[in-house]
Parts: C-alpha cells; sequence; structure tokens
C-alpha cells in the first residue's frame, strides 16, 4: 500500500499535520485513536481505566489491521504508543511511508501541559513522564520510519513540504 503515516510522541503534531497534509494532497485522513473510540464507543481515557493498557493496545492492532483493507490511500495517524508493540512494525511498514514527526522535549511540554486526555501522562511530574517514555520509545520510533521530519519551530507550511520532499 502507498498510505502515509505518521507516527511520533504525543504533541508531536500527527493529528493536526496529519489533517493538514491529506486536505493538501486530497486524501482522507485517518486516526487510530478515532478508530478505537469509535468502534468501543468509550473514550481513550476510559478504555485505560476500565480494560487497562493492554485491552486499549490490543485494539489499536485490531485497528491498524483492518487499515490493510483499506485501498484508497489516506494519510494515517497512529497513538504515539504503537509503534512500540512490535507486532505492529511490519504492519506499518506494509501500510506505506511511516513518517517520524520529531518534536523536542521543550516543545512536547509546552503542548501537552495542562492536558487531561492522555493517560500515560498523568500524574508526577510531566517533563519527567515525557523523557522516561521517550527514552522508551526512540528505538522503536527509529525502527519504523522510513524518515523523519524535526517539527519544532517550523510552521505547518515548512512541515508539509519537508515531508513531501521526503516521500516523493
Ligand atoms: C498514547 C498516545 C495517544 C493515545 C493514548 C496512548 C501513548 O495518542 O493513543 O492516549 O501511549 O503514547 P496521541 O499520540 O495521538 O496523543
Amino acid at each position: 500500500m502507498n498510505h502515509i503515516i505518521l507516527i511520533g510522541f504525543m504533541g508531536s503534531g500527527k493529528t493536526t499535520v496529519g489533517k493538514k497534509l491529506a486536505r493538501k494532497m486530497k486524501l482522507d485522513f485517518v486516526d487510530t485513536d478515532n478508530m478505537v473510540e469509535a468502534y468501543t464507543g468509550e473514550k481513550i481515557s476510559d478504555i485505560f481505566a476500565r480494560q487497562g493498557e493492554a485491552a486499549f493496545r490490543r485494539l489499536e492492532t485490531e485497528m491498524l489491521r483492518r487499515l490493510l483493507e483499506r485501498e484508497q490511500r489516506c494519510v494515517i495517524s497512529v497513538g504515539g504508543g504503537l509503534p512500540v508493540q512490535p507486532e505492529n512494525q511490519p504492519i506499518l511498514k506494509e501500510l506505506g511511508t511511516v513518517v517520524y514527526l520529531k518534536a523536542s522535549v521543550d516543545t512536547l511540554v509546552g503542548r501537552l501541559r495542562g492536558d487531561t486526555s492522555r493517560p500515560k501522562l498523568q500524574g508526577g511530574d510531566l517533563r519527567e513522564r515525557i523523557i522516561r517514555l521517550m527514552e522508551q520509545r526512540e528505538d522503536a520510533y527509529q525502527a519504523a520510519a522510513d524518515v523523519s521530519v524535526v517539527t519544532d519551530s517550523k510552521g505547518f507550511e515548512q512541515i508539509l513540504k519537508d515531508i513531501a520532499e521526503k516521500t516523493a
């Protein structure tokens, strides 16, 4: 398949960039978090609270697998933890070109402060949580990515240009 898949940490801009990219390329935009919520009829924070993270990860993989059946090219944004699950890596590769949106810890802290929708960031010091999770995830992001785009202090037009150039 030749979809464009955006991966990266929470707050790296996958959804915002993905929607703009899709509009520009006249493609549909799909988000695995939205798919999980539509499928279960529950908010992600409620799934984490009621069924636990492992159940959420199974749902994410199920949604990712479903995208393999999609024939129309689209831009896909996936949850920040999805590439960390080893079983998802070959599915990502099969789906198309994987773009890693990279943002610095400072940028992420600024964007994620006050966020209550992301269970992985609740409680304790936000910066510490981001640093620890980033350390755990960086290798998986690199392994999944075909190309990386740094998003810090770049406008959307520049980010879209970078993605277009690197995926051409
Ligand atoms: C998660 C990221 C979230 C969502 C869930 C878990 C993670 O998606 O899937 O809260 O483990 O990084 P976004 O990256 O779109 O915020």
